[in-house]
């Protein structure tokens, strides 16, 4: 990525003549084409009316698949449009037979409201949650998986980066162990897509869930799941409408086939362009051009950052992702967050209560999460680090 490049990516994205944005992971600033795809999808609703609009629109709604299949190295039957990340996953895992004494393995990274899923359904139905052991990087130990493999595991669920810190969790070698096993493989790659270059063939996961508005730079509002075709026909979804279902007769119904048995018939269409739009940008640009330059930019986040006294880095993993954590000495961490708003300056807090396992486990309570794109810049990231230097 040239400097030109990255002089035209910030010409195309407004928000940055106004904010120091790193919070990407949270929510990223919009490209031009993502907006004005979605703003004249919604002037043709208000023009024409809604139902009209989408008819208006059809192959480019239908273009969507293409595109989100496209960027993961999957096949456009096997993507679904859904409202965000969280409501893809939930698809994906509550339609899965799982009954009592069924083995779920998960991280410790694990993103929260997955883990209050498995909560859930230990509850509801019996099943056991084993938390597979980090290694001392801090990243799961592929070997303790694969030692915790037994005839009970029924799902493999893991998150490839948290929403709290750099960890990117080794997927690719967690897909081949549960590929080994024929156990089925639900990759939470919410913070991932967009900023890796994620390839479902190459990982060897079954189910992945993403969201449009982080590293996709998509609207908010919107995601999408990946379910691996032969799997998708054989799972009975866990809601049927008019959408994902026929009925053909008084008391059947037929489910549609492929992914699309997990959308629902009402949706956010000027999102599901605008989501579109952003995949197409993203491809445009490259997906390992983009890894590179955000992994790259935060490397140089960290390195700034560990010169500062006071600050301590808590990211773990060997491979580091475009979110950088970090607590100071004497700052909480919503303190500074809400005094670098008042300068212009984006970032997030992580709390330790919703990564018990990881954080908490750690001892932090609240750490602060500054996550770059690569439309950011080393300037940037000059001023972020004065700005740090502040709080003494
Ligand atoms: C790892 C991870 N998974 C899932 C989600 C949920 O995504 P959404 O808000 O789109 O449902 C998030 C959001 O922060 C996340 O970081």
């Amino acid at each position: 990525m040239t400097p030109e490049d990255i002089a035209r990516y910030r010409a195309e994205t407004q928000g940055v003549k106004h904010v120091l944005h790193f919070n990407n992971a949270g929510s990223s600033l919009t490209p031009d084409p993502v907006h004005n795809t979605v703003v004249a999808h919604l002037e043709r609703e208000r023009q024409i009316g809604g139902y009209e609009a989408k008819d208006e629109a059809a192959s480019r709604m239908q273009a969507f698949y293409s595109e989100a299949s496209g960027l993961i190295g999957a096949a456009p039957d096997e993507i679904a449009y859904v409202e965000n990340a969280t409501r893809a996953w939930d698809m994906a895992f509550y339609s899965l037979p799982l009954k009592e004494g069924d083995v779920i393995l998960t991280a410790q990274a694990e993103y929260s409201s997955n883990y209050l899923a498995y909560l859930q359904m230990a509850k509801r139905k019996g099943v056991v949650i084993e938390v597979v052991p980090d290694d001392n990087q801090g990243q799961l130990d592929v070997a303790a998986l694969k030692r915790m493999i037994t005839a009970r595991t029924r799902l493999i669920s893991i998150t490839h980066i948290p929403t709290h810190g750099g960890l990117i969790n080794p997927a690719a070698e967690i897909g081949k162990v549960a590929r080994s096993a024929g156990v089925p493989f639900l990759l939470d790659a919410c913070q991932s897509v967009g900023q890796l270059d994620v390839n479902v063939e190459e990982i060897g996961c079954d189910m992945l869930s993403a969201t449009g508005r982080k590293f996709l730079r998509g609207p908010r509002g919107t995601g999408f799941l990946y379910v691996k075709r032969e799997l998708a026909n054989r799972l009975e979804p866990v809601f049927v409408d008019l959408h994902s279902a026929d009925w053909p007769e008084d008391n059947e119904y037929t489910l549609a086939p492929g992914a699309l048995r997990f959308e629902n018939w009402e949706c956010y269409y000027a999102g599901k362009l605008g989501l579109a739009e952003a995949i197409r940008y993203a491809r445009s640009i490259g997906l390992k051009e983009i890894e590179q330059r955000v992994l790259g930019l935060a490397k140089l986040l960290r390195e700034e950052l560990s010169k500062l006294r006071g600050v301590t880095l808590t990211d773990t993993g060997t491979r580091q992702s475009g979110i950088v954590t970090f607590v100071k000495q004497g700052h909480a961490a919503e303190t500074i967050k809400m005094a670098l708003r008042a300068q212009g300056i984006n970032v997030s807090v992580s709390s330790g209560d919703r990564a018990r396992f990881d954080l908490l486990k750690r001892g932090y309570h609240d750490v602060v999460r500054a996550s770059v794109h690569y439309y950011n810049t080393e300037d940037e990231i000059a001023r972020f680090i004065r700005a740090i230097g502040e709080f003494k």
